[in-house]
């Protein structure tokens, strides 16, 4: 009996998995790859930096903000990579490119501005000056370093939480 169980839940996952269709894939990875990222950004904002902020000393605040900060890039930069595969790949099959001169799907240009900001950010500002420039200066002014890094996540994560309420309302509102 239990065996047959197991076969009819493998066959059924095999059968589901021949059969997916690739705009079908590309939009799970689309929304996983988009949880994990903003997901963390949430994170970050609520619980990572305010115990931080809360820490006595600079040094120590300065130090796991830097672990934890790094430690999540690696996997927001995998992250980003994923979503603007999967979501090129969903408009070039959907042939929704026009979408970008009607103003009718503002979240398509609110998720690629997006992108583009974090993008810019995680590849090329952050290894560039970004992380030297912040650890130079949360030691000369850390409260105000802190509070200026927390008002950055704050913006971006409204933005993001936005830009993900209207594309799920876009597509099956
Ligand atoms: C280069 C960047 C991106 C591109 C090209 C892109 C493209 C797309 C496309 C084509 C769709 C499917 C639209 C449809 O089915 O009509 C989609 C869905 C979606 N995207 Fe993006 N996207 C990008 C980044 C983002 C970002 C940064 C976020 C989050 C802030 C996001 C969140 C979503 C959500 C929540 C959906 C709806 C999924 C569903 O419910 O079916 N995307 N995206």
């Amino acid at each position: 009996m239990k065996l047959q169980f197991r076969l009819n839940v493998i066959s059924v996952f095999v059968r589901d998995f021949c059969f997916m269709d690739d705009l079908a894939v590309a939009r799970a990875l689309h929304v996983i790859s988009v949880v994990a990222w903003i997901g963390g950004v949430y994170l970050v904002t609520f619980v990572v930096l305010p115990s931080v902020r809360a820490m006595d000393e600079a040094l120590d605040q300065i130090r796991s903000f830097d672990d934890i900060e790094s430690r999540f890039g690696g996997h927001a930069k995998i992250m980003t990579l994923i979503a603007a595969g999967s979501g090129f790949y969903m408009l070039y099959k959907m042939d929704a490119w026009n979408r970008y001169a009607s103003l009718d799907y503002w979240w398509i240009h609110a998720m690629t501005a997006i992108w583009v900001l974090f993008t810019v950010v995680l590849f090329v500002l952050e290894p560039l000056f970004l992380h030297a420039w912040f650890d130079k200066r949360a030691q000369e002014a850390p409260a105000e370093t802190f509070a200026m890094v927390a008002r950055f996540h704050q913006i971006l994560l409204v933005a993001s939480l936005i830009t993900v309420f209207g594309a799920v309302l876009g597509v099956h509102g």
